[in-house]
Order: structure tokens, then sequence, then C-alpha cells
């Protein structure tokens, strides 16, 4: 079985990408390079960089990457019906890639090899004292309306024409457990969208990297990004209103997943988010479902406007 260990990147399409670049600097990323027609923003953490926008004339979201464990998945992924061969990778960072499309037309590539970034300095999370648990003793809470790091790349969702062919897709290449099943409010199946994760075994890892959710409105829902507490995501928050972004719902905590999040548009209407203290679960982990209402899904703070669940 091929399996990936880490989401790689999201890829874009875009007309003006020095307005992306203004907006995802604002949003905690940092230009890593920037060719003539293609613009590679890293995080704070390892991956050579997340966010890709290439110049069209249409904003479109192309697809996902997926860093795999072994170079050997990626001749067994080269093999599958629909796969390109194993490429040298043409963008900074190098390393090899293997081009697929998922159900839909997405495009999803499996990397390996690919150069690190240089991690950054990243400013360390403000203990938080709890009622009855104090880890903050003899200091303070000093923070700022002031852009935050993205420290990583958490999870991409994707709203797509046939739930389960698009998750067996995803499976068979990329070894993901289920974590929760979305079914229709009040019933009991069929199951419309599922949370994967990756399989690291005993290690943790986030409550998901991919949602898969049945759509009549097939593309992206959103990229989401892992800031380093509270604070960071409030200060953003505060900070990217500021600028006179458009909000497009936040604060609040999720129910599955747990995280605490703010989600904004960029300029071309394409809805990221800021996350943290989601869920982390092993490979242990058994899925469960949840047939609730759309405003269940948050448990405090902005709920979502109707347009976030079409
Ligand atoms: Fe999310």
């Amino acid at each position: 079985m091929t399996r990936a260990i880490d989401i790689a990147q999201v890829s874009y399409e875009a007309p003006d990408l020095a307005l992306m670049e203004r907006f995802l600097t604002d949003f905690g990323l940092s230009r890593i390079a920037h060719e003539k027609d293609a613009l590679y923003m890293r995080g704070a953490g390892r991956q050579h960089h997340l966010h890709v926008t290439r110049r069209a004339a249409q904003a479109r979201f192309v697809g996902a990457s997926f860093e795999m464990s072994d170079e050997a998945d990626l001749d067994a992924l080269a093999a599958l019906p629909g796969s390109s061969p194993v490429m040298e990778s043409d963008e900074p960072g190098g390393g090899l890639v293997v081009r697929m499309t998922m159900p839909d037309g997405f495009e999803i590539r499996a990397v390996y090899g690919r150069a690190g970034a240089e991690p950054m300095p990243v400013k360390a999370p403000n203990h938080f004292n709890d009622g009855v648990f104090k880890r903050r003793i003899g200091s303070t809470v000093r923070t700022q309306r002031a852009p935050c790091q993205a420290l990583r790349l958490g999870h991409v969702v994707l709203h797509v024409s046939d739930h389960d062919a698009s998750v067996r897709w995803l499976q068979q290449r990329f070894d993901l457990l289920p974590s929760d099943h979305f079914l229709p409010p009040g019933q009991d199946g069929p199951v419309i969208g599922t949370f994967l994760r990756f399989n690291r075994g005993a290690d943790c890892v986030d409550h998901h990297c991919m949602l898969v959710l049945q759509s009549n409105k097939v593309g992206v829902h959103h990229c989401s990004f892992e800031v380093q507490d509270v604070d960071a995501v409030m200060g953003a928050h505060d900070f990217l209103t500021a600028q006179g972004y458009q909000l497009d719902c936040g604060v609040g905590r999720h129910l599955l997943g747990s995280q605490i999040f703010d989600y904004w548009k960029d300029p071309f209407g394409f809805r990221v988010e800021h996350y943290t203290d989601g869920d982390v679960v092993d490979a242990s982990h058994r899925p469960g479902t949840f047939n609730g209402t759309a405003c269940e899904t948050t448990q405090w703070g902005m709920e979502p406007p109707p347009e976030f669940f079409e």
C-alpha cells in the first residue's frame, strides 16, 4: 500500500500574483520563490512551500499535493491508470512527482524528495491558565493585532460529485483513514462526507488532512493553515479586519475536529482558514458518525452563513 505522510501544498491559478501575494503575506505566509508566472508561498515549517498560484486569465483551484513515505511509492502510483510517469518536479525545491487526476478533475500530485525549507523561528505559544491548571506562573500575556505565522498546511476540503468514488480513489493511493462521517441530518445514511487523516501508526496526526463532501457544486471548499494559539487567531482576525479583507466566518469552534477556526476569502473568492487547537489521533481511532444540522457543526462562535454549506 502506498502511503502519504503529509499534505505538501495546494495549487491555484489566478490573474494577479501580486494581489495574491499581498493577501497571503497578510494571512501569515511568506514568499519563498516568485517566477514570472508562478508564486510560491511557504509557512514557518519544513515544507518547501504550501501555496502555489500560477498566472492564468481565470482564477481556479487546481489541486493538492501529498508527500509520500517512500520513493518506491511513486513507482507504484505511476503504474496506476491515469497517472503520469515519475517526473522531476518543475517547481522550486525539486524532487520527484507523479501527477494524477481525481474524479471531478482535481490534480493530485504525489511528491517525494522535495527539498525542505529552513524552519523559521516561531513565536512560542502563550501558555493558558485554565481554571484548575495554571501553566503561566508569574508572567503576562502580551500579544498584538498583527499577522500570525502560518505554521503548516493542515487540510483541504473538496466538494465532489460522487463521494464514495472520490474517497475510494484517495484511500487506494494514500492509505488515508476515516476519522468521522457525515450523514444527512436526522438520517442513518448514506455517508455524504468523510474526514480523512494520514495513517502514521502510533504517531498522532490531525483529525483530518482532507474532508470530502458530496455536493452539487464541485470544487474546493477551503484550505486551512495551522497557527500557534488562540491569541494568534484573534490577533490575525483583528489585523485582517483592519486591512479590509473579507471575513467569511469566525471566530468559532468546530464540532468535528474541535478546531478553533477563522475563515477568510482571498482576493479571488477562495476560502482560507486559520485554525488552532484541533484534535489529534493515532491510527487506532475509529470513525464516528454525525447526522446533526449544519448549525450544530459549530460549538460556539460565529455560525457560518448559509452559503458555507452549499
Ligand atoms: Fe477546515
